[in-house]
């Protein structure tokens, strides 16, 4: 038993579609997220870099007293989670890695394609899935152009973000792809919008929020770190951007739920 927080660490927002699926699934814990913010986005920094902001952000999550880091986002997932877990050998890490397994698995055209930052799509783990799967499923990469800028900015229902899904999906179903697997945790809060421009053609989008969540469940078994059943959790939240990039991040944390419950939870450190 243990009621330290499960730290999430993102460089800016996706990282929340990975922290609602983990308070839906583990409604016990007490989570700490973090949203760099005011470096994202990631995806086409240097992989130096990517590994320094990653580096200090576990850091600041670890002094919070976090039992469990998830690195909630797909780039930092591909350039650190190896030297993190050799950096910190006693606490249990879970990455970010794009759903090709279910996807090769499951598809009829023989064909997938995976939506992810350019950075992503050349991680080790990645390239290591995917050659599995090569020999029977054509898989197709692709960067999401303008995704994570959207949706930090709030703007996935825009006409803007409409035109970008539409530019990057169209070729890829014109290519035959059947399922479409989001490689970036800023992705899913495109998805209605890509579900709108897929209509009513026999295309799935995958992404990798279950998952992860089986995979944080069986490592706090694993390390007997589940906090005690029935216990209040407390949601706290951290960001290096500025006042009003947090108060975005907590709306589109608790998205539907009272602003008066999200501010009692709330905690500033920006
Ligand atoms: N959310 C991120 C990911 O899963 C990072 C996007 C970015 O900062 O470019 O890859």
């Amino acid at each position: 038993m243990n009621n330290a927080p499960i730290g999430i660490f993102d460089s800016g927002m996706g990282g929340l579609s990975v922290w609602q699926e983990i308070a839906e699934a583990l409604p016990d814990e007490s989570l700490i997220f973090f949203g760099d913010g005011a470096r994202c986005p990631y995806g086409d920094r240097s992989h130096d870099e990517i590994l320094q902001f990653t580096i200090e952000s576990v850091a600041r999550l670890l002094d919070e007293g976090c039992k469990m880091i998830v690195i909630a986002c797909n780039t930092a997932t591909a350039v650190a989670i190896e030297y993190l877990r050799q950096c910190y050998p006693d606490t249990p890490f879970v990455g970010l890695e794009p759903a090709v397994k279910p996807a090769a698995l499951t598809t009829k055209s023989g064909t997938i394609a995976v939506l992810a930052t350019a950075r992503a799509l050349e991680g080790e783990l990645f390239l290591h899935t995917s050659a599995q799967f090569a020999d029977s499923v054509n898989i197709l990469k692709a960067v999401g152009e303008g995704f994570v800028e959207i949706v930090e900015r709030g703007e996935e229902y825009s006409a803007e973000a409409e035109t970008a899904v539409r530019s990057v999906i169209e070729p890829l179903i014109e290519k035959g792809a059947d399922k479409i697997v989001l490689g970036c945790t800023h992705y899913p809060f495109l998805r209605p919008t890509m579900e709108r421009v897929i209509g009513d053609r026999d295309v799935e989008v995958i992404d990798s929020g279950r998952a992860v969540c089986r995979r944080v469940a069986q490592l706090l078994d694993e390390y007997d770190l589940r906090a005690e059943q029935g216990s209040e959790p407390l949601y706290e939240f951290m960001t290096l951007g500025d006042d009003d990039y947090f108060d975005r991040m907590i709306y589109r944390a608790y998205g539907c739920i009272g602003e008066e419950e999200a501010e009692d939870d709330e905690q500033t450190d920006n």
